[in-house]
């Protein structure tokens, strides 16, 4: 079935380093993220942008269950361990996408792990890409690489020397200052930064007095991190000069406004996902399309860090 494409609503739309966006709602990498049948369901969901599960060159497995956890409050554990299918079966599922707005998420370990997986997705229709520099339970990718600041560098050159799309680097609370680690990204050319990943969490089983999550540890998402993840957004949106893309506990629209105000051009959705459904995105935008209106601003530009005045 085909998506049904949707007029654009002017007060929502924004641009995000030179990508269009109709609303500035998107799925986050991870959940729902490899399928185009999916991707073309939450277009019609008034969906603004698509991050794709993480992809690799080659496939990853990833670990074994249990991988995630429901924890109290709309609060999440995972350790899937990157699953994903590889580059070129990513690629053979959306090279038909006519029109889904797919930004695709890169992870590898080093800079030689890049330009294959981009060779193979460049011609695609795709917006841009996102480089996960901060999955915090795989070991030598995500996190592994953006804790080193020479390797931060020299992945974001590479990806931006075999592409002329938008190049966005997803970063978190890893070992290395959250601000240099922005500042080197941009500094090697990123054009947008997404603020944050999951944070590096553990659940023991009281009963059988072991990890819960067969890698042991795994990533905290969903509302603990909410405060955290804005705090980040603040602070580096007022550090660096490009868009900030902000994620970690959206759940409802006035979380999103929260986001808005504290510097993000737009906001990527993923616990609330397993939560309420896909039902969401129209909601949020909803949410915040009244809240622009009753308080006088005619478009999402004049929410963006408003809270920094102060
Ligand atoms: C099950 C699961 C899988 C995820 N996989 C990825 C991934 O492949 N790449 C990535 O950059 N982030 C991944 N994330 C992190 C999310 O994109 C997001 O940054 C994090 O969950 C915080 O947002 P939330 O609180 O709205 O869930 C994953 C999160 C979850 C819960």
């Amino acid at each position: 079935m085909k998506a049904a494409r949707r007029e654009d609503d002017r007060m929502l739309s924004i641009n995000v380093a030179g990508m269009e966006l109709r609303n500035p709602t998107m799925l986050a990498s991870g959940f729902l993220g490899i399928s185009q049948a999916i991707f073309n369901r939450l277009y019609n969901a008034d969906i603004g942008a698509i991050v794709s599960k993480s992809i690799s060159d080659e496939p990853i497995k990833g670990y074994d269950n249990p991988t995630a956890v429901c924890l109290e409050g709309g609060s999440y554990l995972n350790a899937v361990g990157l699953t994903n299918p590889g580059a070129e079966a990513f690629s053979r599922e959306i090279r038909h996408n006519e029109f889904v707005p797919i930004i695709v998420s890169l992870v590898g370990s080093s800079c030689q792990d890049f330009p294959p997986i981009i060779n193979k997705l460049d011609e695609l229709n795709i917006l841009g890409y996102e480089v996960n520099l901060s999955c915090p339970h795989v070991a030598k990718m995500g996190m592994e690489v953006g804790d080193d600041l020479d390797m931060v560098t020299s992945v974001v050159k590479t990806v931006k020397s075999h592409t002329i799309k938008p190049v966005i680097v997803k970063v978190g609370i890893g070992n290395v200052g959250l601000l240099d680690l922005a500042r080197a990204a941009c500094d090697a050319g990123a054009n947008a930064i997404t603020a944050i990943n999951t944070i590096r969490a553990m659940c023991i089983n009281i009963e059988s007095a072991l990890p819960v999550l067969s890698n042991r540890i795994g990533g905290l998402s969903g509302k603990s991190v909410k405060p955290i993840a804005i705090r980040c957004v603040y602070e580096i949106s007022k550090t660096v000069g490009v868009p900030v893309i902000g994620c970690g506990g959206i759940f409802s629209w006035e979380d999103a406004v929260e986001f808005m105000l504290a510097g993000a051009s737009a906001i990527q959705l993923s616990s609330v996902i397993g939560h309420d459904g896909i039902g969401t995105f129209r909601k949020i935008n909803l949410g915040v399309k009244k809240y622009l209106e009753r308080k006088g601003l005619k478009n999402l530009s004049e929410l963006v860090g408003l809270a920094h005045r102060f």
